[in-house]
């Protein structure tokens, strides 16, 4: 699905950006693991073409895991408390954790899985998020790696969703008047 069948939507970065900032994160993961394995744990479900791509871009020996959590209130993205759908699958004790995020929006999600991550003591935990948004942060949650930093508007594409749609979108896109895209 193209950008360009949508009239209210304006490319924020390009697949090509994207894909360019999707390849120096996973250097510089690489780096920084200095030889060490990784879990990488997936928020579903926006995460999910991000994690596709960094994991093919960090040159570590790597496992997947998913958690999922929903935020209750009026029903808006980032709105009111955090609801765990569904757990980590395996133990992460002792292992390098990277939760890998589509957006980092008020902190709550990552405040959250931070904390039950850290539950299971694992040897180290950071986050990766492709898109950081600090002027709405309600918590004090810092992403080690980071794609772009973007204003407060509303993105969708490359994962991100209005209303479950445009996930699919390649492009990051900030969309206008979504109610009547
Ligand atoms: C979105 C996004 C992050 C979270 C960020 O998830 O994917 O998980 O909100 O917001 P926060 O920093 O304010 O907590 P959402 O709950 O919309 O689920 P989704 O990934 O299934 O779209």
């Amino acid at each position: 699905m193209a950008a360009d069948m949508h009239q209210n939507l304006e490319i924020l970065y390009t697949r090509q950006q994207i894909a360019e900032r999707v390849a120096e994160m996973g250097a510089q993961i690489t780096r920084d693991l200095n030889g060490e394995k990784l879990v990488m744990v997936g928020v579903l479900k926006g995460a999910a073409p991000f994690l596709a791509d960094l994991a093919r871009a960090v040159n570590v020996d790597a496992t997947f895991d998913f958690v999922a959590t929903s935020s209750y209130g009026c029903g808006q993205r980032s709105s009111g408390a955090v609801k765990l759908i569904k757990d980590l699958d395996e133990p992460v004790e002792g292992k390098n954790v990277l939760v890998v995020e589509d957006i980092l929006d008020t902190g709550l999600t990552l405040n959250y899985i931070s904390k039950l991550v850290m539950a299971h003591q694992p040897r180290s935990l950071s986050i990766a998020a492709l898109l950081d948004k600090p002027s709405r942060r309600k918590m004090p949650i810092q992403a080690r790696y980071i794609g772009f930093t973007i204003p407060d508007a509303y993105v969708v594409g490359y994962g991100l969703d209005y209303a479950e749609r445009y996930r699919n979108l390649p492009d990051v896109c900030v969309i206008e008047n979504p109610e009547t895209n």
